[in-house]
């Protein structure tokens, strides 16, 4: 039987087994961080750094991502200080600056307070988030995709550049992509450089929705997760 720790998130006390992240925790209670490349019971990697939190120990702040943070006895752990809405808002509008076409990168930018984007947007078509990649190996066992190149070459692909034989063609890896996920359709070209507005497509699903009304988005990003439901 695991050990059970007990934290404070956002100065509630909450209590979770050992050996679970500070985001599960946290999401387990109630408190939504906003998360993006995480997918529940597989790896973490902490890829896309949206969940940020603030760390208190002995009563210096550290920032780190909570998806890659095991709970400890007696955590103080802050989701949504002035310090990380600010961290986090702009790395949802670099984001949106790399996938402007992602409507899932866009919803979650909104919703991260980004308004308009002041970098200049790529259009690339991955965030390297790895969402594919750890289906790819943690669901399937086939890690027939994985990372491939450094730095600014790095990009997921087959190993060797071809699909080998071991791919199950399962489309796991397109069905769980944030970039295939409905693409935006607003007006993404140089020079338009602007969140349109248009999307909030999980937000729209319940049109009228209350601030606590769970949206069923399909990312699961932290703000009302399905998983939840209400809350
Ligand atoms: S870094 Fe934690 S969810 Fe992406």
């Amino acid at each position: 039987m695991k050990k059970i720790v007990t934290l404070t998130i956002d100065g509630a006390t909450t209590r979770a087994p050992k050996g679970t992240t500070v985001l599960d925790a946290a999401i387990e209670y109630g408190i939504c961080i906003p998360h993006l490349c995480h997918i529940p019971n597989m790896t973490d990697i902490g890829a896309c750094r949206l969940c940020i939190v603030e760390n208190i120990v002995d009563g210096r702040s550290r920032i780190t991502t909570s998806c890659t943070l095991d709970v400890q006895e007696g955590m103080v752990i802050r989701t949504n200080t002035e310090r990380i809405r600010h961290l986090r808002r702009n790395i949802a509008e670099l984001l949106v600056a790399q996938a402007p076409n992602s409507r899932a990168v866009q919803d979650m930018a909104v919703r991260c307070g980004v308004k308009e984007v002041r970098y200049p947007f790529r259009n690339d078509d991955c965030i390297l988030c790895g969402r594919c990649v750890r289906i790819c190996s943690d669901m399937w066992q086939a890690r027939a995709i994985g990372f491939v190149g450094r730095g600014a070459e790095r990009r997921v692909g087959f190993p060797f550049g071809d699909r080998p034989a071991y791919c199950k063609e399962c489309n796991s890896c397109v069905d769980t992509c944030p970039m295939t996920i409905v693409p935006c359709e607003g007006s993404m070209k140089p020079g338009e450089a602007h969140l349109c507005g248009g999307c909030e497509s999980q937000l729209s699903m319940a049109s009228g929705a209350q601030e606590a009304m769970c949206v069923m988005c399909r990312l699961g990003e932290g703000f009302k997760c399905s998983r939840y439901g209400w809350q």
